[in-house]
């Protein structure tokens, strides 16, 4: 019997399936993907990163550094609290309205609440239970939003405040997501570490900086000069024992370049498309993106996609 349709068949099959599923459908998903506003103060998100931290993108990417590091945070879940931001001059309906949503509360409670606005009235609820909660203490004149904050283990860890989304590496190419994570995830490191020299630093001799740290030194990205009588302005500024007495550690321009692209390292924005806000504070109500009139801050907290 002639199989030779069949397995042509087959082939285009299996062949134009794959081009589907890893070229065409991405490319719709992901390739008309533009910068974005950012929720609250409407800037442009992500903008390119400076010449220099691009350089050090290569940097990075030629000395392996995500072989031990991930740039992707991950989220579990968004919590949803309600903050009660002004009392508003209806207190007898404001109060039946909180007992309402805790009747936990006491007299006593309700006015330690009222003294000390703003204040978390509702924790750990779903987004539908928040806004009906918001929309009730609204109606009794007083203030109060709806506060989302993403939560997981990576958040826990302090690696950043949201999830990873596709925007935040935009302008990086090759992107780096990585897979491994014998080091901390360095999507947010800039915003944890802003100061170049301590990235230089630790560059140079990791355990130095961080104790105990299994983090390889990178010394050939630096050089190393006699020093002479008055000390090198571009020489590091180590702790003594560190460099070689006489000597003075002057980082090469791909360890700059490195450095600065760490320090640029920050994926922390609110986007419509990972809700996020920050708690507000006692000039909250100032907030431009509050509907006028309303204190519902639902515009500035959609929910997931
Ligand atoms: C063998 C695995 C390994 C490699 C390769 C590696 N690191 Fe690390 N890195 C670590 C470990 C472990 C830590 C945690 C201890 C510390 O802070 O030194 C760390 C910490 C860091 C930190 C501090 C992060 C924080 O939040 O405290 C930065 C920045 C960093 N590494 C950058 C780099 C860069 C840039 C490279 C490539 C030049 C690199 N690492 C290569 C393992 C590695």
């Amino acid at each position: 019997m002639n199989y030779g349709p069949l397995i042509f068949l087959a082939a285009l099959f299996a062949l134009s399936g794959s081009w589907l599923g890893f070229v065409v459908t991405p490319s719709f998903q992901l390739g008309t993907l533009q910068q974005t506003n950012t929720v609250g103060a409407g800037l442009t998100y992500p903008l390119a990163r400076p010449g220099l931290a691009q350089q050090g993108l290569q940097v990075y990417r030629a000395n392996g550094c995500v072989y031990c590091h991930s740039q992707m945070v991950t989220q579990e879940r968004t919590l949803c609290e309600v903050v009660l931001t002004e009392a508003g001059t209806n207190t007898t309906a404001l109060v039946a309205a909180l007992h309402k949503l805790n009747p936990n509360y006491n007299q006593e409670a309700l006015d330690a609440v009222l003294k000390s606005l703003p204040k978390t009235v509702v924790f750990n609820t779903t987004k539908t239970k928040a806004d009906a909660a918001v929309k009730e203490l609204t109606q009794t004149t007083a203030k109060a939003q709806v506060v989302i904050t993403p939560a997981g283990p990576d958040i826990a860890r302090g690696w950043g405040k949201r999830r990873s989304v596709a925007e935040d590496y935009l302008y990086d190419y090759p992107t780096l997501p990585g897979a491994q994570r014998v080091g901390p995830d360095l999507a947010n490191a800039g915003a944890r570490l802003p100061d170049v020299n301590w990235h230089l630093r630790h560059l140079y001799a990791p355990a130095a900086e961080v104790k105990g740290s299994t983090m390889p030194p990178y010394r050939f990205l630096f050089e190393l000069r006699k020093a002479g009588l008055t000390p090198s302005t571009q020489a590091l500024q180590l702790s003594p024992g560190i460099a070689p007495s006489g000597w003075e550690v002057v980082p090469r321009p791909e360890a700059v370049a490195l450095a600065t692209y760490l320090a640029s390292l920050r994926a922390d924005a609110p986007l419509y498309s990972t809700p996020l806000s920050s708690a507000p504070t006692a000039s909250a109500s100032a907030d431009t993106n509050a509907p006028a009139g309303g204190a519902n801050l639902s515009t500035n907290a959609p929910a997931a996609k």
